[in-house]
C-alpha cells in the first residue's frame, strides 16, 4: 500500500516510522516532512495546508491512504476533498474537526449532551465578557474560539489579567479571526490526562492513556507550549476512571456526533481534567497529540496500518491491537526562545551516538539537513523517546540519550514522567 502522511512534526515522524515497519506498506510519502522523516519516508515539498497540492500529489502517485497529522488541514477540509475524489483518508471531515476548531462548538455540544466539562459562556462583545468575569471571579480561563496554535488559552488568576486577555483576543485580534469569539470557562483543578482513541463513528478503540507536559519549565512553571514531553501510560487514569470516561464522556460524544450527522472517522483526543468531582473535558482535538503520539507509537506492537484502514472502513470493532506492557517517555528538546520566536540553523550534535541505544527512538520535529549535518529548523526540535519496564526506567533511558545530544540554546524539562512517579509512590488514593 502507498501511504501519504500529512504534516512535518514529531507526531508525523512517529507515524511514518511506525507505518514504515508494516509489511503491507510498500511506500510512505510525507508532506512536507522533515529531515528525520526523510530517513523513513520520501518527503515531498507540499505544505500540510495546501489541500489541492496534496490531492494532486496523491492522485499522481497512486496514494491509497492519506493519514492527516495536524489540525489545520482537517479544518481546511482535506478529508472532505480526498473523499470527494474517491481517495481514502484517515481523519475527520471539516464538520467533525470543528470539535477542535471551535471551542464554542465543542462546549455547546457538551452542554447539550450533558458531557461533563467546566461551566462556560461565549462572547463577542468585550464589555459583556468582562462583566461575566467580574460576576464569576478568578481564577478563570479565557480561550480564543478558533485555532490559535496552542497559544489561545490564558489561565487568569487576576481580574485585570482576564480583562487584558479579553482585549487581546476580541479587540486587538491577536489570533485573527480565531478570536472573533471568546470562550470564558471555569478553572478546573486536578490531574490532566490525554485520552486518545480511534473511532469510526460507531466503534471506539481507546489507546493507552498518556500525559503531556504543556508548560515550558519544570514543575509546570512558565508559559504553555505545544507540549514539552509525554509519557504513557498515565497511572492516574485507573481502570475505574477509564470506565467512567468511556461511559460519561466518550460514548455520549460519539452519540452526539452521530446525532449531528457527522461521520467522524479518525482520532478523537479528549483532554481531561480528573477533578475531585470526576473527569471533565478540557478540550477535544481531532488528531493525535504531539508529543503523546510519539510515546504511544513506541508502545504499539500491532500493525498501525490495520488500525487506520479498519477505522476508515468502519471495521474498528474487529481490531484487538497489542500494546507493549512497558512504559514510554518522550522528552522534547526545544530551541532557545521557544515557545516564542526561535533562531534556526543550529547544528545538532550527537544524534549518531544515540542511534545504537536499545529502546530509544529520536523523532525529529523542527530539523533540516544542511551540508551533511542536521540543524534546528523550528521551536520543538527533537522528541527523544524511550521504553522501560516502568516510567522511571523509561525516563532514565530517555534522559541518558538526551545527555548525548546537544545544540546551541537547547532547552528541555528535567521532570518528564515525574508526576507519574509521584503518583505511583503515593499509591492510588
Ligand atoms: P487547551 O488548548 O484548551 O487544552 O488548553 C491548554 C492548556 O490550558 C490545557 O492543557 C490546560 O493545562 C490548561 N487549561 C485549559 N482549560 C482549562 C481549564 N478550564 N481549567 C484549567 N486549566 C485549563
Ligand atoms: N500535546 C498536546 C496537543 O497535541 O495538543
Amino acid at each position: 500500500m502507498r501511504v501519504l502522511v500529512i504534516g512535518g512534526g514529531g507526531r508525523e515522524h512517529a507515524l511514518a516510522w511506525k507505518l514504515r515497519q508494516s509489511p503491507q506498506v510498500e511506500k510512505v510519502y510525507c508532506a512536507p516532512g522533515n529531515a528525520g522523516i526523510a530517513r523513513v519516508a520520501e518527503v515531498v515539498p507540499v505544505a500540510a495546508d495546501d489541500v489541492s497540492g496534496l490531492l494532486r500529489f496523491a492522485r499522481d502517485h497512486g496514494v491509497e491512504l492519506a493519514v492527516v497529522g495536524p489540525e489545520l488541514p482537517l479544518m481546511l477540509g482535506v478529508a472532505d476533498e480526498f473523499q470527494d475524489a474517491g481517495l481514502r483518508v484517515f481523519g475527520p471531515g471539516r464538520d467533525g474537526a470543528r470539535l477542535e476548531g471551535s471551542k464554542a462548538f465543542a462546549k455547546e455540544l457538551m452542554r447539550r449532551w450533558n458531557i461533563p466539562t467546566g461551566y462556560f459562556s461565549v462572547f463577542e462583545n468585550p464589555e459583556e465578557a468582562k462583566r461575566f468575569v467580574a460576576e464569576v471571579g478568578v481564577p478563570i480561563v479565557i480561550k480564543a474560539d478558533g485555532l490559535a496554535g496552542g497559544k489561545g488559552v490564558i489561565v487568569c488568576d487576576d481580574p485585570k489579567e482576564a480583562d487584558q486577555a479579553i482585549d487581546e483576543i476580541l479587540v486587538a485580534r491577536l489570533f485573527g479571526d480565531a478570536g472573533a469569539r471568546v470562550v470564558i470557562e471555569e478553572y478546573l483543578e486536578g490531574e490532566e490526562v490525554s485520552f486518545i482513541l480511534l473511532t469510526d463513528g460507531v466503534s471506539v478503540l481507546p489507546f493507552p492513556s498518556s500525559q503531556d507536559h504543556k508548560r515550558l519549565l519544570d514543575e509546570d512553571q512558565g508559559p504553555n507550549t505545544g507540549g514539552m514531553g509525554a509519557y504513557s501510560p498515565a497511572p492516574m487514569l485507573t481502570a475505574e476512571m477509564h470506565a467512567r470516561v468511556m461511559a460519561e464522556i466518550v460514548l455520549p460524544t460519539i452519540q452526539a456526533l452521530r446525532a449531528n450527522k457527522i461521520d467522524y472517522r479518525g482520532v478523537l483526543y479528549v483532554g481531561l481534567m480528573l477533578t475531585a468531582s470526576g473527569p471533565k473535558v478540557l478540550e477535544f482535538n481531532a488528531r493525535f497529540g504531539d508529543p503523546e503520539c510519539q510515546a504511544l507509537m513506541v508502545r504499539l506492537r500491532s500493525d498501525l496500518i490495520d488500525l487506520l484502514c479498519a477505522c476508515v472502513e468502519q471495521r474498528l470493532g474487529e481490531c484487538r491491537p497489542v500494546w507493549d506492557e512497558r512504559a514510554s517517555v518522550c522528552v522534547v528538546l526545544a530551541a532557545a526562545g521557544y515557545p516564542g520566536a526561535v533562531e534556526k540553523g543550529r547544528i545538532i550534535h550527537g544524534l549518531e551516538d544515540v542511534e545504537a541505544l536499545p529502546d530509544v527512538e529520536v523523532f525529529h520535529a523542527g530539523t533540516a539537513r544542511r551540508q551533511q549535518q542536521y540543524v534546528t529548523n523550528g521551536g520543538r526540535v527533537l522528541g527523544v523517546t524511550a521504553r522501560g519496564t516502568d516510567v522511571t526506567q523509561a525516563a532514565e533511558r530517555a534522559y541518558a540519550a538526551v545527555s548525548k545530544i546537544h545544540f546551541d540554546g537547547m532547552q528541555y524539562r528535567r521532570d518528564i514522567g515525574r508526576r507519574a512517579m509521584r503518583w505511583l509512590s503515593k499509591g492510588a488514593p
